[in-house]
């Protein structure tokens, strides 16, 4: 696969079928976070690999405590991306706030590597924070945030609607100086 390709293949599923992601598959995904570029090389970022049925089924109930998300009543693995307190509170060089950049770059490449592997995704930025920060056991006062959790699993979809027409036209985005 191409990897124009692969950025066209790679979506939001909320329609996943019950088979088990293996480990080995998960390891590469949280590896393809580990090595994206962060801020000043910070690496910010710690990653909860959560399969097991107790801790899938508190996800799936957190995930949907402030509404939404009932297709992850399907999604038998979540990977929960934290940042540092450190960075969150220094916001590192001339105090600007790079959590949230160095998350969303991490995350997209960790659902490419997923969609290379054949597997679906869906990025999750709602969801009850303190009951996640709860589950992976740390102390948002102490240590990290909560930042976004990503579900991963198998696409039950039969089709999938073409990317381009949900997004603007190029024109609309693009200026040329
Ligand atoms: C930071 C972030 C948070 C998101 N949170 C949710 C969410 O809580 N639930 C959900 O169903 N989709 C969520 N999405 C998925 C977006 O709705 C989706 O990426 C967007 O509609 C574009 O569709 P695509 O990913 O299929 O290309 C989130 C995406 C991002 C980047």
């Amino acid at each position: 696969m191409s990897f124009e390709e692969l950025l066209k293949k790679r979506y939001s599923c909320r329609n996943y079928s019950d088979k088990k992601v293996s480990l080995d598959d998960l390891k590469k995904i949280v590896n393809a976070g580990r090595i994206s570029p962060t801020a000043r090389n910070s690496q910010p970022v710690s990653y909860y690999v959560v399969t097991s049925v107790d801790n899938v089924l508190e996800m799936r109930k957190d995930v949907q405590a402030l509404g939404g998300n009932a297709f992850c009543e399907e999604v038998s693995s979540f990977i929960v991306l934290t940042i540092d307190k450190e960075s969150y509170d220094n916001k590192l060089a001339g105090n600007r706030d790079y959590t949230g950049m160095n998350t969303g770059i991490i995350a997209h490449a960790m659902c490419l590597e997923a969609t290379d592997l054949g597997l679906a995704t869906c990025m999750l930025g709602r969801f009850d924070r303190k009951a996640v920060a709860k589950m992976v056991g740390i102390d948002e006062e102490e240590s990290e945030r909560v930042m976004l959790v990503l579900a991963v699993g198998y696409s039950d979809d039969e089709v999938i609607q073409d990317k381009d027409e949900r997004r603007k036209k190029m024109e609309e985005v693009t200026k040329y100086l």
